[in-house]
């Protein structure tokens, strides 16, 4: 019987909730799924290459059929390389569609045999993308639900700088408070 390998590629930074759902979804239709991360030296990532790949492999461990790699060039070469008929991609929004549907054309038209096969997150995890957990995390908002916990983690291990920086609000708060008091004091 044919076994269909399927390749899951992106930019993971940081890998989301709502990527995790696809990979547990796209792990129930193909045999086997390689999440591929792209080393795109264009790119300023926030997480390197090598945290996004352990963070996706922690995260993923619980599916025998899911590996994960990195590579870089096209993404229709990496799959032929590894043996792979299809590429999973998500769509969470009709904003999405646009961009998605030109990659896969574009990807047809460089590998005719490669199908893109297109699988939706729940819809609880339709607002989550990369950009905006960084964007959150960065001004100290709260990214529990948006996120594993070992990704929020690391978020807030990236992020220590700038809880410093809330402390130092804190404490110049607390300045001013206690210039306040004792100018109350001596009038
Ligand atoms: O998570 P992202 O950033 O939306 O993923 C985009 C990705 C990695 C799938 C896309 O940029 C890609 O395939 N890059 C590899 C280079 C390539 O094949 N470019 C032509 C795409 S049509």
């Amino acid at each position: 019987m044919k076994r269909i390998k399927a390749v899951y590629p992106g930019s993971f930074d940081p890998p989301t909730n709502g990527h995790l759902d696809l990979i547990e979804r796209g792990s129930k239709i193909f045999d086997e799924l390689v999440v591929a991360v792209l080393r795109n030296l264009d790119k300023a990532p926030l997480f390197s290459v090598a945290e996004r790949r352990n963070m996706l492999e922690a995260m993923t461990s619980g599916f025998d059929n899911v590996s994960v790699e990195t590579f870089d060039g096209l993404t229709v070469e990496y799959a032929m390389t590894v043996g792979a008929s299809a590429v999973l991609r998500g769509i969470r929004a009709i904003s999405d569609y646009e961009y998605e549907l030109q990659m896969a054309l574009m990807n047809r038209k460089l590998q005719p045999s490669l199908e893109t096969v297109f699988m939706m997150p729940a819809e609880k995890y339709s607002y989550i993308s990369s950009r905006l957990v960084r964007e959150v995390a960065q001004l100290g908002g709260n990214i529990d639900c948006l996120v594993p916990e070992l990704v929020a983690q690391k978020l807030r291990e990236k992020m220590d700088p700038a809880l410093k920086f809330v402390d130092v609000e804190r404490l110049e708060r607390k300045a001013s408070e206690r210039k306040s008091r004792s100018r109350k004091k001596k009038s």
